[in-house]
């Protein structure tokens, strides 16, 4: 049975948003070394690349580092540092075939240079792309791009630019990262974890969630299909009742 017509096609979210945790745990598990989990994770993202693709999502983003990730073992933030460029380098062919163009949310200055210059060739190759928009979240928390956002406005206010009552949601919303990109209408975060880490604070604020016990490296385009199935099996009322949204 296709992807696809396992779903309301209908109902298909335009964005969807993952937390991919659990590589640690799941190389742990095996009597490995936790970036042996981080490894086999870059396989999980290509089965959610191809099956967005397959659905037909506008975009999908994936939190790939943390301002918090920075805290651990020096080894571990260069080994990760390491295979986003490997993985890169890797799928870049595979983007361009499959009409996927790359964009980051994040502090993506306080990255390696290395890192950086991998990342800015794979965005500008992609760029003229215009089926999935895949977004890395990359240094990213939510509380620093809130910060940030406030900074820009702050500087536009100071320099005379903007009035302070202009600023309104809408505003505040194109000073984020994520302008031009719709909120998520479904969160997923794999291993059995039920917390934000930060990630996306405000544009989750209407998200639904969805939980998942699969660890990251394990997760599979059928996954992706399960917590869509169950995003569609829910009622949206954005502070309604029942009876508004049906009639
Ligand atoms: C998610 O897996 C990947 C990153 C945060 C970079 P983890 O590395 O958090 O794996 P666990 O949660 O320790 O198992
Ligand atoms: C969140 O996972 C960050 C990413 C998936 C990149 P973590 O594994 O870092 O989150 P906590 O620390 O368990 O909350
Ligand atoms: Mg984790």
């Amino acid at each position: 049975m296709s992807l696809k017509s396992q779903l309301n096609e209908s109902n298909i979210p335009r964005h969807v948003a993952i937390i991919m945790d659990g590589n640690g745990r799941w190389a742990k598990k095996q009597g490995n070394d936790r970036s042996f989990g981080h490894e086999q994770g870059v396989e999980s993202v290509r089965a959610a690349l191809e099956a967005s693709v397959e659905i037909g999502l506008e975009f999908i983003t994936l939190y790939a580092f943390s301002t918090e990730n920075w805290n651990r073992p020096k080894e571990e933030v260069q080994a990760l540092m390491q295979l986003l460029v490997q993985a890169i380098a890797m799928e870049t062919p595979t983007l361009l075939k499959q009409n996927i163009r790359l964009t980051t949310i994040g502090d993506v200055a306080s990255l390696p240079e290395e890192t950086r210059d991998k990342l800015q060739e794979c965005i500008d190759v992609t760029s003229q792309n215009d089926g999935l928009t895949l977004v890395l979240a990359l240094s990213y928390s939510g509380r620093w791009e809130i910060v940030d956002a406030t900074k820009k406005i702050a500087e536009q206010v100071k320099e005379g630019k903007l009035q302070i009552e202009d600023i309104d949601e809408d505003l505040f919303g194109t000073s984020l990262n994520t302008s031009n990109i719709p909120d998520p209408e479904l969160l997923i975060r794999t291993s059995g974890e039920y917390r934000l880490s930060n990630f996306l604070l405000w544009q989750l604020a209407y998200s639904e969630f969805y939980f998942s016990e699969v660890l990251w490296p394990d997760f599979r385009k059928q996954d992706l299909v399960d917590a869509l199935k169950d995003y569609q099996s829910r009622e949206r009322r954005f502070g309604k009742i029942s009876e508004q949204i049906n009639k």
